[in-house]
């Protein structure tokens, strides 16, 4: 029998229901009927149709939006993050040691291609998604059934403590504090941070090669004051670009949103053949 991807997201839920926590009073949380998470203080939320939950009903979302995550699925379907993803998924599974059943937080997920992609490599890993922002969720739970989605704040996971044994946080802000806090002792963070040379050749367009937004603040300094043993890993490369990706590319990336549409233009315009991905995976364990 065909099993729907509510039910097939709901029944990740359900397994997996002692990790959560209200969002509101912080209690347990039940999924009843496969319907909606309750609280012991009857705090209640609805799965969706393609059964993620939202537990930040509240939150006033992102700027990110639907055409942002189909922009950034499109270029991810074309393999251009993949080496960054190869890595994690390496790293993950040497920190492993085996394949005993392990909870992952992908913590800032968007569209969900990346921890699906990590899930689907690694046997006997459940993932587990959060973004504040419902149109990325929303897409994950219908792409990629299989994990927990929940729109939920990385600032205040709605988890217990001491649940996790990896998070992942690419691309994307991060609560170090949240973040060990939710982890096992000894767990590992693996986080992606932009290099200088990242689309290096839209930066030069957008911003006449002055401005770069790749890290002011230093995410290895800042990592290093809550994680052990931390190591950091750059890949550099080109990607070729085909005539068909690069107006996903450019839609793809906040960068374009401090450039205006005249810039966006001109770099629509341009014939871009390839672009340079220059990213630092840095991990670190919980103490
Ligand atoms: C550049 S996108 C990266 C998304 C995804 N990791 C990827 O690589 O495609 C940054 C993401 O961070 C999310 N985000 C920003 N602030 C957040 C918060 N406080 N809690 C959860 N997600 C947040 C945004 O909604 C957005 O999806
Ligand atoms: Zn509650």
């Amino acid at each position: 029998m065909m099993v729907s991807k509510k039910m097939k997201n709901a029944r990740v839920i359900e397994n997996n229901s002692p990790i959560l926590s209200c969002p509101i009073c912080s209690s347990d949380m039940d999924l009843l009927e496969y319907a909606k998470l309750v609280c012991l203080n009857n705090h209640s939320f609805d799965l969706s149709k393609n059964g993620y939950v939202n537990l930040a009903p509240q939150a006033s979302g992102t700027k990110y939006d639907k055409s942002l995550f189909q922009a950034r699925k499109i270029v991810m379907a074309s393999g251009f993050f993949d080496p960054i993803i190869s890595r994690i998924t390496e790293n993950i599974k040497v920190a492993r040691n085996g394949e005993h059943s392990a909870l992952l937080l992908d913590a800032g997920c968007g569209e969900g291609s990346h921890l699906s992609a990590i899930c689907t490599r690694l046997n006997n890993l459940t993932g587990v998604g959060i973004d504040l922002a419902k149109e990325g969720i929303e897409a994950a739970a219908k792409m990629h059934p299989g994990s927990i989605w929940a729109v939920a704040d990385l600032a205040k996971c709605p988890f217990g403590s001491g649940e996790f044994d990896f998070i992942v946080n690419i691309l994307s802000p991060a609560n170090f504090a949240e973040f060990t806090r939710v982890l096992k002792p000894g767990g590992m963070c693996l986080k992606v941070v932009p290099e200088s040379g990242y689309l290096q050749e839209l930066r030069t367009i957008f911003y006449d090669g002055k401005s770069d937004q790749a890290n002011s603040a230093d995410p290895i300094e800042r990592f290093g004051a809550h994680f052990e043993e931390v190591e950091t890993t750059r890949l550099t490369y080109q990607f070729p670009l085909t005539p068909e990706l690069l107006e996903p590319l450019i839609r793809m990336t906040p960068l374009s949103w401090g450039a205006g549409e005249k810039k966006v233009k001109e770099a629509l315009q341009t014939n871009i053949r390839q672009v340079t991905v220059d990213l630092s995976i840095i991990s670190g364990l919980n103490g």
